[in-house]
């Protein structure tokens, strides 16, 4: 955990940002696996996280955004828990932890709660993503589990969003932990990979990092030679020549900041003359967007910029045709990148998402688009310092979807199916780096991880 004058900081910030009234912040239960006591590994609510600190399931917190007064909410370990656990704080303790004013058990919180929606005090809450929360809080406040998530406060999630956006020091710090984490990881990936080796060898490999590092994976890793299946989480393929490996794992800090990185590189650890040009296009445009990022800069200008560079050397290998700027206009491009640039990462893999995507990635006048393929980008907004973005373009040859635009002959102007045809059979590829944008320009989070050709080909040979 930080020190508590970072958590009383941070609430301290956000009982500055003008709201009025009570904000309710339940921490997570354990998620029982097939009985109650035998639970997946548990992880924390991150806004709970990051205003409360305490990495333990069943606690909730409260801040009062006319005084600043924050309270710690749970129940003190019995004897027949001890048992079990070993000796524990109490809630009183953990409270001057976080450098909270006060503690209380949760069924005083019940009546706190109630109390202020009948006095007439805003009680806000926030969107809550899992079934237990939303179940937990209906009995708080007394009203029902639809009432939750119909009626959370859309003012507190953008002050928070706000805070939250822009990181601090220590969560740098942190972030860049996470990145140690994911370096070794690929160095593992990079000397293992080879034909005849299965992909599940690999992804075991990779968990064997995280669990060495003492952290959690920050989402499940995909790791996969049909990159062209966007988020392909089983590992039961073997590798074969000739095929791409697409890796996109992340690891969490203790502090449980994330990292998230993709990396796809030839099974046989040298790229043939396909694999080359292909990759090429993918790298110039994914290195020129890491480059484009700073202050000031629209994310989704940088989205499309990548999807011209990629429709350039599409159009240059024959894939595409017709002028480059017009087809991205068009959407054409989005056959073959079909999702978004990136998307905030922090406490959250994707930060913040449980708010609300468009909460996190729209706004500042920036609406949403509906054509297929920007319609998936996650993150819109305006660079500010402080903000760390995924960038992550991908090339992908996916059969179905090439066989039903053909068919629709959808675009035909700017894609040359007959040519497709020579790379249906070659998967899809992702590169994807975390950067954080700084006073005046950005920089990629961690030590570097091989990326171009030949670091790649150096890695994989040694
Ligand atoms: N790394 C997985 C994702 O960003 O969705
Ligand atoms: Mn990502």
């Amino acid at each position: 955990m930080f020190d508590s004058t970072i958590y009383a900081a941070r609430r301290a910030r956000l009982a500055q940002s003008g709201l009025s009234g009570v904000a309710v912040f339940p921490g997570n239960v354990e998620a029982p696996m097939n009985y109650t006591d035998n639970c997946y590994p548990f992880r924390q609510d991150s806004t709970f996280l990051y205003y409360f600190g305490h990495d333990l399931p069943g606690l909730w917190g409260t801040l009062d955004l006319d005084t600043g007064e924050a309270v710690l909410w749970g129940e003190d370990a019995t004897m027949d828990d001890i048992i079990w656990t070993g000796p524990l704080p109490s809630v009183a303790q953990r409270a001057e932890r976080v450098g909270a004013q006060g503690s209380g058990s949760l069924r005083a919180l019940m009546d706190v709660l109630r109390a202020a929606g009948k006095g007439g005090r805003q009680v806000h809450t926030l969107p809550q993503y899992r079934a237990e929360n939303r179940e937990r809080m209906a009995a708080m406040l007394g009203v029902s589990q639809d009432a939750v998530n119909a009626a959370p406060s859309r003012a507190l999630a953008l002050a928070i969003i706000d805070q939250r956006s822009c990181k601090a020091p220590e969560e740098i710090d942190e972030l860049e932990k996470a990145q140690l984490v994911s370096r070794q990881m690929y160095d593992v990936a990079m000397r293992m990979a080879r034909p005849g080796v299965t992909e599940r060898e690999i992804a075991g490999a990779l968990t064997g990092v995280v669990a060495r590092a003492g952290g959690l994976h920050s989402f499940p890793t995909i790791l996969t030679t049909h990159g062209e299946t966007l988020h392909q989480h089983a590992h039961d393929g073997v590798l074969e020549a000739g095929r791409m490996l697409l890796i996109d794992s992340g690891a969490e800090s203790l502090e449980h900041y994330a990292s998230d990185i993709t990396r796809s590189f030839p099974v046989n650890g040298r790229f043939d003359t396909r694999q080359r040009e292909l990759y090429a296009i993918l790298h110039d445009a994914q290195v020129a967007a890491c480059e484009a990022c700073a202050p000031g800069v629209s994310f989704r200008d940088i989205h499309l910029k990548t999807a011209r560079r990629i429709a350039e050397g599409l159009t240059e290998l024959g894939i595409m045709r017709g002028n480059p700027e017009d087809a991205v206009d068009a959407g054409a491009h989005a056959v073959f990148f079909p999702h978004g640039l990136g998307h905030m990462m922090g406490l959250d893999v994707h930060d913040m998402e449980g708010f609300g995507e468009d909460l996190v990635g729209y706004g500042e006048g920036v609406e949403r688009s509906p054509q297929f393929g920007l319609s998936a980008l996650r993150f819109a907004r305006t660079l500010q310092p402080g903000h760390v973005v995924t960038v992550e373009p991908g090339l992908y040859f996916i059969p179905a979807l090439l066989d039903k635009w053909k068919t629709e002959r959808r675009h035909e102007a700017f894609i040359d199916y007959a040519r497709v045809e020579s790379y249906m059979d070659f998967g899809g590829m992702r590169l994807e780096d975390d950067v954080l944008i700084t006073g005046d320009g950005a920089r990629i989070l961690g030590p570097g991880i091989p990326k171009s050709i030949e670091d790649i080909e150096a890695a994989m040979q040694s």
